[in-house]
């Protein structure tokens, strides 16, 4: 797959986004080095706090289905109401240390014009 291709899984997940408080919608594809892709999209509440991002979403349910290998995630993200993403939406600090704990170093991080690491994201994680 390439990361073209899983930015546009991405884009795709994008469309199930729940984001009526923010109006930022975020999609995610996360692949699995068995090939396989989990996606997430952002799911915002009420109440703030307990809004879930996109990459989050993908990798819980990557790994409460027993996959643990990692090799990219694609990111989509931009105003709800363009079907379409026109910038680069880089996982937010929090999303960064939980890929950290599931992903190595070279994790590809792919956005709509960039493609970058993990490490370069997140060096030095903190990690017990
Ligand atoms: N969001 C993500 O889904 N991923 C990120 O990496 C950054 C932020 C979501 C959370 C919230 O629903 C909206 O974008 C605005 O912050």
């Amino acid at each position: 797959m390439t990361h073209q291709e899983l930015y546009r899984l991405a884009v795709l997940a994008r469309e199930m986004s729940y984001s009526p408080y923010s109006n930022f919608a975020v999609g995610a594809a996360l692949l699995c080095d068995d090939g396989s892709v989990y996606t997430g999209c952002n799911i915002e509440n009420a109440a703030l706090g307990p809004t879930a991002c996109a990459e989050r979403v993908a990798v819980f349910k990557a790994v409460s289905e027993g996959k643990r290998g990692f090799v990219a995630i694609a990111v989509a993200g931009g105003p709800a109401d363009s079907a379409m993403p026109d910038g680069d939406c880089f996982p937010c600090g929090v999303c960064r240390q939980v890929l950290a704990e599931f992903c190595p170093p070279s994790l590809a991080v792919v956005t709509k014009n960039h493609v970058t690491t993990l490490g370069q994201l997140l060096p030095h994680s903190f990690k017990l």
